[in-house]
């Protein structure tokens, strides 16, 4: 079964800004990225699927129960974008509260408080008050609070806007350490250097607009960017199926290019090419692309694809 499944959501504003049309199937026991560019829609959705908004239009469902009812929202955990907690309370303090809201049996209580403190990386520093905490610590004490009552599926707006590297390191193997517990983490960000290596599975989001999704690896298929070094130097006429390239230089008189193909199926070509004209080759390294470069292709392909709608 999906965990979440949407069906056309959509959420504006009045008719302005939201995001539209959002149609997903996100699986068991993965972390999907929901990535986009700031304002693009993406806390949006989050707070839709939560019931916290009511959609324009469209229909979702959690683990099988449609979106807006409480039974929706029994197996969920949220880690809100902005939040504010009463900074009167201590961390164990703010996790007890919530551990009333949640239900959770009183003889379970502190053993569960002190796992999820031990989780987030709060061992010792939750007796502290919310109010001297830093905004590190107080994401840590707010994802605590997100995986306290063991949910299913778990929202994570931005989890590591306020952390330090060290931080985000240990948000990401959080996010592991719940997976393969069979979790669904679902998560909101911007940052690509730091979930592609969390995240298999992506929507990428632009202005309100659902432009790509799937396994992120996957998403660039059609282009192909490999590293060579050759000896000496290639001369001119390039094959057409070489789309771009950059020379630089290697050791020893070598030059090495990074030479850019429509196609991963180039790469043999490319081989051919330089063997029929006796030029040695010392390397050949496919690039793999970042999630970034993932990203910024489609985000190029929709502009472009604007630009002609308007001609
Ligand atoms: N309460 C609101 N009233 C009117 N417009 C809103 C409201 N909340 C968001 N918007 C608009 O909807 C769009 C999407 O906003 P949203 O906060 O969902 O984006 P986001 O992807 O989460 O951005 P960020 O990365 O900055 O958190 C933006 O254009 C924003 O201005
Ligand atoms: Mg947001």
């Amino acid at each position: 079964m999906d965990v979440i499944q949407t069906n056309s959501l959509t959420k504006t504003y009045d008719g302005k800004g939201g995001i539209s049309d959002v149609t997903l199937s996100v699986g068991e026991g993965i972390v999907y990225g929901f990535l986009g560019p700031n304002g693009s829609g993406k806390s949006t959705f989050v707070r839709t699927l939560l019931g916290l908004l009511q959609p324009t239009s469209g229909e979702g469902y959690i683990l099988g129960e449609p979106i807006g009812t409480t039974k929706s929202r029994e197996q969920v955990g949220y880690l809100p974008e902005l939040f504010r907690y009463p900074d009167w309370l201590t961390g164990k303090q703010l996790l007890e509260s919530h551990a009333d809201l949640c239900k959770i049996p009183v003889r379970q209580r502190n053993k569960r408080i002190e796992e999820v403190i031990e989780l987030v990386g709060m061992t010792g520093r939750d007796n502290g008050r919310i109010s001297g905490f830093s905004k590190g610590m107080s994401q840590r004490i707010g994802l605590a609070c997100a995986i306290l009552n063991d949910p299913k599926v778990i929202f994570l707006d931005e989890p590591t806007s306020a952390l330090d590297p060290i931080g985000r390191k240990d948000v990401r193997d959080l996010m592991v350490y719940l997976r393969d517990q069979g979790k669904t983490v679902f998560l909101n960000s911007h940052l690509l250097y730091e979930v592609e290596s969390v995240c298999d599975h992506v929507s990428i989001v632009h202005q309100g607009e659902m432009i790509a999704q799937g396994p992120w690896r996957e998403l660039m298929m059609t282009e192909a960017q490999v590293e060579i070094v050759t000896e000496g130097s290639i001369s001119a006429p390039f094959p057409p199926f070489i789309t771009d390239y950059q020379k630089g230089k290697a050791e020893e008189g070598r030059t090495r290019w990074v030479v850019q193909l429509e196609t991963e199926k180039d790469i043999p070509k490319i081989l051919h090419h330089l063997s029929s004209r006796h030029i040695d080759v010392y390397e050949v390294k496919p690039i793999n692309p970042h999630l970034e470069d993932v990203f910024m292709h489609w985000v190029n392909r929709k502009k472009e694809s604007a630009y002609v709608d308007n001609q």
